[in-house]
């Protein structure tokens, strides 16, 4: 491809997906679907901390929706490879069969995505909110093709509409893509915020103990790693600064049963591990040691994690 033809395409994605993030229009209606998300899950009682967990990924460690996504995107090329070949060369009903169920493994996939997929936006703002929410009508504009291309293949006569519905929907998908990635990659929807500094390798005073006091966080920095640090009993506790969610100052939470619950979305972290033990979140929040020494209290990092040389990623002892 020449080289301006290359930046035509480009200019055209960043202008779709910058369009996208100023629909202001999309304000009103999204803080109502939000809503009705919230009420949705108050249908599950006192088991929706449990599906929500699920659909942000919590219990796993890393959001769900990203891999749920791939299998709709994988199916339905599979599926428009299939019907290319069927279209060139005419094959047996066997064959547009196989292609009707690959089609319908996609179906159920894009299902699963546009479900995990509103568990992730609802607590998205602004830009990224309406670049989310133009992806998710993207994908169920898509899901809705596909759905009545699989239902259409059942039918001799409406093979050819059933073809296009496919198509189509496999060309929403492609064009929903590029918003999510760019929500991702832009916007970083989904990454990691807590810091991935290691914190320093020996102990450090950083506070009176005096200072601390029982059941609230406090920020302290070591080495220039922010953390806080709460005492919870005769325990005291150093965790990461920022929420990894997307980012909220921890030290504005508050504890409840041994977790320590991020002040934006309330998503709880466990106090000697860091797990997310209740969504959105699912990365955990970095943990520190910390021990009390002499009227200080001193932090350090984990034992068995040491820094690398510049440029690659922190490795554990064995
Ligand atoms: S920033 Fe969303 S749960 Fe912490």
């Amino acid at each position: 491809m020449a080289k301006g033809h290359r930046a035509r395409v480009g200019d055209v994605v960043e202008s779709a997906t910058r369009a996208s993030e100023r629909l202001t229009w999309l304000d009103r209606p999204s803080y109502r679907l939000e809503h009705g998300i919230a009420l949705g899950f108050t249908l599950f009682g006192g088991a929706s901390d449990r599906v929500r967990n699920l659909l942000n990924g919590t219990n796993v460690g890393h959001p769900v929706h990203p891999a749920v996504a791939t299998v709709p995107v994988g199916a339905w090329t599979a599926a428009l490879v299939l019907d290319v070949v069927d279209t060139l060369t005419p094959r047996t009903a066997g064959f547009r069969e196989a292609t009707r169920l690959t089609l319908g493994v996609g179906v159920a996939g894009s299902a699963a995505a546009v479900v995990t997929g509103l568990a992730d936006w609802q607590y998205t703002h602004d830009e990224t909110r309406r670049a989310g929410l133009v992806h998710g009508i993207l994908n169920t504009a898509a899901l809705g093709l596909c759905a009545a291309s699989w239902r259409d293949r059942r039918r001799r006569d409406q093979h050819r509409r059933a073809r296009l519905c496919s198509g189509l929907g496999y060309g929403l998908t492609m064009a929903s893509s590029f918003l999510g990635g760019n929500l991702v990659y832009r916007h970083q929807i989904g990454v990691d915020h807590s810091t991935n500094e290691l914190g320093p390798a020996d102990f450090v005073p950083v506070l009176p103990a005096s200072d601390l006091a029982e059941a609230q966080p406090h920020h302290v920095v070591a080495d220039g790693v922010g953390m806080i640090l709460v005492r919870d009993g005769s325990a005291i506790h150093a965790l990461g600064e920022r929420c990894p969610h997307l980012g909220a100052p921890m030290v504005d939470g508050w504890l409840y049963r041994g977790d320590v619950v991020c002040p934006w979305h309330g998503s709880y972290f466990d106090l000697i591990e860091g797990t997310a033990t209740r969504g959105p979140a699912s990365a955990p929040l970095p943990t520190y040691e910390a021990r009390e020494r002499n009227g200080q209290i001193e932090v350090r990092r984990r034992s068995g994690v040491r820094s690398n040389p510049p440029g690659e990623v922190s490795q554990h002892e064995g």
